[in-house]
């Protein structure tokens, strides 16, 4: 069966790299091209990362273009105490081969959109910002996507304030924009990305595969275990990896249909996804949900694609 073209927007930290690295073996969807943006770290090093991590997986043909260096609005927030300086937990890959592409993400997304009209998916991993660009500067971008699929938001908690998810709080506006475009909007939240989890000793597993993908994803991620410590959850969050698994297969996943806004004013609560799933206050439902999934099913198709790295 021919795969669908996936494209991925990252702003490419550990676990990003993670997901780019699951990529490669995907069952129904197939990466044409990776934009970045600015996040966990500035947008030179996610580029030279997502450019870097390519390279590790054997993908050095998919295309990258560089995007957004901050936000559309608000000052600037990354995660350099998550996933440090360089946002690969300061691991040195050799340096890359190439350069991003000179066309920008914002036009370089909608230029596939175009190309693969109906059946591009759009994975996006980061702050929402050269989606957002994309939507402002091409108002027809909705109507040419099969749908976008995010990490980000929770219908309840969050993990930069009580309230709010770094990729949310990060570019609420443009968040917004996202949820209200038209477009089919998935949401893998920290309601289901934090039950995506791997126990350190899971993540020696993966690394006792052997290949030297594997132990990167070991090396990479076990450098936030400690961070994920603070959240006295039992090993570190495949935030992205999920997200990218849940967008090629979603049949181990709890989907709800819902409204999701999201609030760019509240002292508290700014960067807020605010969903109706748990109230009896309805509200449009444009989006949906992931809220729950099978973690042996997860860890099982896994280690399914790491193994195929030794292969
Ligand atoms: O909150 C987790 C998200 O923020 C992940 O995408 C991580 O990479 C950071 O971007
Ligand atoms: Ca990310």
């Amino acid at each position: 069966m021919n795969k669908l073209p996936m494209l991925l927007d990252c702003d490419t930290g550990v676990d990003d790299a993670v997901a780019i690295l699951f990529t490669k073996y995907l069952n129904n969807l197939e990466l044409i091209a990776a934009t970045t943006v600015a996040g966990n770290v500035e947008v030179e090093h996610t580029t030279r990362n997502t450019l870097q991590v390519l390279e590790l997986a054997g993908m050095e043909h998919v295309p990258v273009y560089m995007g957004a260096s901050k936000p559309l609005m608000c000052e600037p927030y990354n995660a350099h105490h998550v996933h440090g300086k360089n946002g690969l937990n300061d691991i040195e890959l050799p340096k890359p081969k190439r350069e991003p592409e000179a066309m920008k993400a914002w036009d370089a997304i909608y230029a596939y959109a175009k190309r693969y009209k109906g059946e591009l998916t759009i994975v996006a991993v980061g702050p929402l910002t050269n989606l957002a660009l994309a939507l402002t500067k091409y108002k027809e971008l909705p109507e040419l996507l099969k749908r976008i699929v995010i990490m980000g938001g929770a219908a309840v908690g969050g993990n930069v304030t009580p309230a709010a998810e770094f990729n949310i709080y990060a570019d609420p506006e443009a968040a917004d924009m996202v949820f209200t475009c038209g477009a089919p909007v998935y949401m893998c939240g920290l309601d289901v990305t934090m039950r995506a989890y791997f126990t350190a000793e899971e993540l020696d597993e993966i690394a006792s595969l052997g290949s030297k993908q594997a132990v990167f994803a070991r090396d990479v991620m076990q450098g936030i275990l400690q961070f994920y410590r603070t959240y006295k959850l039992g090993g570190v969050a495949f935030h992205d990896p999920v997200t990218v698994l849940y967008a090629d297969d979603d049949s181990y996943f709890q989907t709800d249909h819902a409204g999701v806004r999201v609030e760019t004013k509240g002292t508290l609560t700014r960067g807020k996804t605010v969903t109706d799933l748990y109230s009896d206050k309805q509200m449009e439902h444009n989006a949906y949900v992931v809220t729950n999934l099978d973690r042996e099913a997860f860890k099982k198709r896994v280690f399914e694609i790491m193994a195929k790295y030794g292969e």
